[in-house]
């Protein structure tokens, strides 16, 4: 149990990193709490630094359930550690990156990180996932709608994609984190005050 214990912690933690912080304060010398959404994710790094910056952010916020959840899978297959821990180990990623112990508990929204979790689990999840979030770009030019019908479309797609249980339950406890976390975006998209995307026609 303390090695399945320890992956989870790291996993945690290292989805705690806050690359939005990271990127902002070292390439140019700006918090990006304090400037557009004040959010620590891809969207307001790009919103805030531009967007080569912003796709960097994405990157390295994917990479984080990506390698938490590979790092696992590693165990599983070669100490016999359940499965549920891979699936556990992406959550608790995901809850890094939403309350980082590094950055006052105060992180981004957790979505690069629940579409690589997607793409982690079941290819046919992540591309859902994808095609949802970007027909609802498309249509909305909200990232924040687009996100978090992205989470929910893998939620109602995942009895049909045979998924194991303890997957379908992260993926409903990740897309209620998600959507929680976007309580302000719900808020301003009602007052019809959310920021609109102007790069997609
Ligand atoms: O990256 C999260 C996105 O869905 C919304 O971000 O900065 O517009 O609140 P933001």
């Amino acid at each position: 149990i303390l090695i399945p214990i320890l992956l989870i912690v790291m996993s945690y933690l290292y989805g705690s990193i806050p690359f939005a912080l990271v990127i902002g304060k070292l390439f140019f010398h700006k918090d990006v709490r304090n400037y557009g959404s004040g959010n620590l994710g891809g969207t307001n790094a790009g919103r805030v630094l531009g967007k080569p910056a912003g796709l960097a952010v994405i990157i390295l916020d994917a990479t984080k359930c990506i390698v938490s959840m590979g790092i696992t899978l590693l165990f599983v297959h070669q100490m016999g550690i359940s499965m549920d821990f891979y699936y556990l180990s992406g959550l608790a990623c995901i809850i890094g990156h939403c309350y980082p112990v590094f950055a006052g508990f105060k992180g981004g929204k957790g979505v690069s990180s629940a579409i690589a979790y997607a793409l982690m689990t079941n290819i046919y999840a992540f591309l859902i996932a994808f095609v949802t979030f970007f027909v609802v770009l498309k249509l909305s030019k909200y990232v924040s709608l687009s996100s978090m019908l992205g989470c929910v479309a893998v939620v109602i797609a995942a009895p049909f994609l045979n998924e194991p249980t303890m997957c379908i339950i992260t993926n409903i406890l990740i897309t209620c984190l998600v959507i929680y976390k976007h309580a302000s975006n719900i808020d301003r998209i009602k007052q019809g005050t959310e920021r609109k995307i102007t790069w997609m026609k």
